[in-house]
């Protein structure tokens, strides 16, 4: 048995499960549609591998590479795009996938950002959400989990850029 680093908050069995749930979800709202996936990276990787994996439809994938500067382990709500889309997303279904909505600030920035694109749509799908968003102006229409207000490792999620390759999440406290 492999040891398991910090307390355990989502297993990699029950990320499995909950991801074939919401790709099958996406996959019925998006059947039609010119969707395209979009990763917010680093965070995001893990997550949006396996979840588009689990998108049996049509669809294009994209990424934006972002760093939040001014802070350390807490955003600071400033959002640098350090690698943009490769795509144009005018007309397009856009889904960003994010790894954790904690203040929102993040997202705020993003969906601004990509909706002076003029897509068709733009929604959000992140896997964890802390509930504690009062900040973000946009409803997330996918959530993997709820997750407790403690800092939360792996599976992309990191802790001073270590701990994202972890399979599984954990609480550092
Ligand atoms: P927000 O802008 O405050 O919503 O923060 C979102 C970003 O902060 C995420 O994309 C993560 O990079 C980071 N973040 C927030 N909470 C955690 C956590 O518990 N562990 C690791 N990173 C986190
Ligand atoms: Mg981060």
């Amino acid at each position: 048995m492999e040891r398991i680093f910090g307390r355990p908050i989502v297993t990699q069995e029950e990320m499995r499960t909950r991801i074939r749930e919401l790709g099958k979800q996406i996959a019925n709202d998006y059947a039609g549609k010119d969707l395209v996936l979009i990763g917010v990276l680093k965070g995001a990787y893990a997550f949006y591998a396996d979840l588009a994996r689990a998108i049996r439809i049509p669809m294009r994938v994209d990424f934006l590479i972002v760093t939040s500067y001014g802070g350390q382990s807490k955003t600071s709500g400033k959002v640098k795009v350090i690698t943009e889309l490769t795509e144009d997303i005018k007309g397009k279904d856009v889904l960003l996938v994010e790894d954790i909505v904690d203040s929102g600030r993040t997202l705020n920035r993003l969906m601004a950002l990509l909706g002076r694109r003029a897509p068709r749509s733009l929604e959000i799908c992140a896997l964890l959400h802390k509930h504690i968003a009062t900040e973000l102006d946009y409803e997330t229409k996918f959530i993997g989990f709820d997750a407790p207000h403690e800092f939360l490792v792996g599976y992309g999620l990191d802790h001073a850029e270590n701990f994202r390759h972890l399979p599984y999440i954990a609480s550092l406290q």
